[in-house]
């Protein structure tokens, strides 16, 4: 696993947990995970995230969403749409989801988290299997028409400075464990898509 880079913490060591990941899996009756949905604003993956905890929750697993809108108001209120902050932003993100994880439970991040090196060092974070890439792939076009927030019609009059899409970039995930067409697919649909994929990647076991 990929050490962090911020190094301003020394002479910390380690406390280990007697109650460990692996026995509160045995007690919630499923593995934790990390469901990192990624793209444009507006691309669906928070109403995706919801819709597929919603599900999940049905079924009886221990999920948690961390959503960008929610997180930027506390945690992460502090930082802005630069490049730095953005970075700043998935890193932090990362790591709660991670904590998350190691408590049991299947973690949904909702975030654009647009550079792709940010999503990686997440993925490096963490052992094989336990992180799930979903490219929520909706065109910009899309994303604008809809424009649920307004906030494309104030990037393009200038409003908005560095929106992503628009005057800052998104990176298309090269090989992401799952892509979901949200663009034009309807919502229950891709919640399928991702619970086949949880299944295929081992996150979720046949019942
Ligand atoms: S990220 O780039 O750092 O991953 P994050 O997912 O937390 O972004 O926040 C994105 C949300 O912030 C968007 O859905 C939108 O509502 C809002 N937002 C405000 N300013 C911007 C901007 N400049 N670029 C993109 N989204 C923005």
């Amino acid at each position: 696993m990929n050490k962090p880079a911020n190094i301003a913490s020394t002479n910390v060591v380690w406390h280990h947990a007697t109650v460990t990941r692996a026995r509160r899996e045995v007690q919630n009756g499923h593995r934790g995970g990390i469901l990192w949905f990624t793209g444009l604003s507006g691309a669906g993956k928070s109403t995706l995230a919801h819709a597929l905890e919603e599900e999940l929750h049905q079924r009886g697993c221990r999920t948690f969403v961390l959503d960008g809108d929610n997180v930027r108001h506390g945690l992460c209120g502090d930082l802005g749409f630069s490049e730095k902050d953005r970075i700043e932003n998935i890193r932090r993100v990362g790591e709660i989801a991670k904590l998350f994880m190691e408590a049991g439970v299947i973690v949904l991040t909702a975030f654009i988290s647009p550079f792709r090196a940010d999503r990686e060092r997440v993925r490096g974070m963490v052992e094989h299997g336990d992180f799930m890439e979903i490219f929520c792939d909706s065109p910009i076009e899309v994303c604008e028409t809809r424009d649920v927030k307004g906030l494309y019609k104030k990037a393009r009059a200038g409003q908005i400075p560095e929106f992503t899409g628009i005057t800052s970039p998104y990176e298309k995930p090269e090989n992401p464990e799952l892509t979901v067409n949200t663009g034009a697919t309807a919502l229950d649909q891709c919640v399928g898509q991702v619970l086949d994929g949880m299944l295929v990647h081992g996150i979720l076991k046949q019942a």
